[in-house]
């Protein structure tokens, strides 16, 4: 009787890779990269999804810096700091139009938009359109060591002044 290979996988003369072997591979490759895949995004899906914002609060110095008149504007926290004849208070340097960023006018003793040119007084009333509304004023506290710390996550009712 004679020896007969019962195997399908046929390679040629040289030895190298048949048909087949190219087949399995690919078929390995393929599940491969699709395995890879799945895992990325099962990894991502897992990745808890919070969004890091800077925090709200800033300290502005002590209430001592802000005599009657003294306006300093914190351009990275989008507020004023102003020193009234009778406490310190803070303003949202964000323009009520449309969010663009307001700036003070010393020479108007005056709160500017470079927008559309609204104008503001330093209690953030409106004194030119188009801004439909007042700046809000902040929120201030006092820290530990005395120092003020505005919140500009915290509106609050207007002419309510920190008095040190
Ligand atoms: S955004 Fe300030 S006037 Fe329009």
């Amino acid at each position: 009787m004679p020896d007969l290979d019962t195997t399908l996988d046929i390679e040629d003369d040289e030895g190298k890779p048949t048909r087949r072997d190219f087949f399995v591979q690919a078929g390995v490759a393929a599940c491969a990269v699709a395995a890879a895949g799945s895992g990325i995004v099962t990894l991502d899906y897992l990745k808890p999804k919070v969004l890091f914002e800077p925090p709200t609060t800033f300290v502005a110095g002590s209430p001592l810096d802000y005599s009657d008149g003294v306006v300093r504007f914190y351009k990275d926290n989008k507020a004023f700091v102003i020193g009234g004849p009778t406490g310190v208070y803070a303003l949202s340097a964000v323009c009520t139009h449309l969010g663009c960023i307001t700036r003070y006018k010393s020479d108007e003793k005056a709160i500017a938009c470079p927008c559309h040119g609204s104008r503001y007084d330093l209690e953030g009333n409106v004194t030119h359109g188009p801004a439909p509304r007042p700046l809000p004023w902040l929120d201030i506290t006092e820290d530990a060591a005395g120092n003020l710390v505005v919140d500009t996550g915290i509106v609050i009712a207007r002419g309510k002044v920190f008095r040190p």
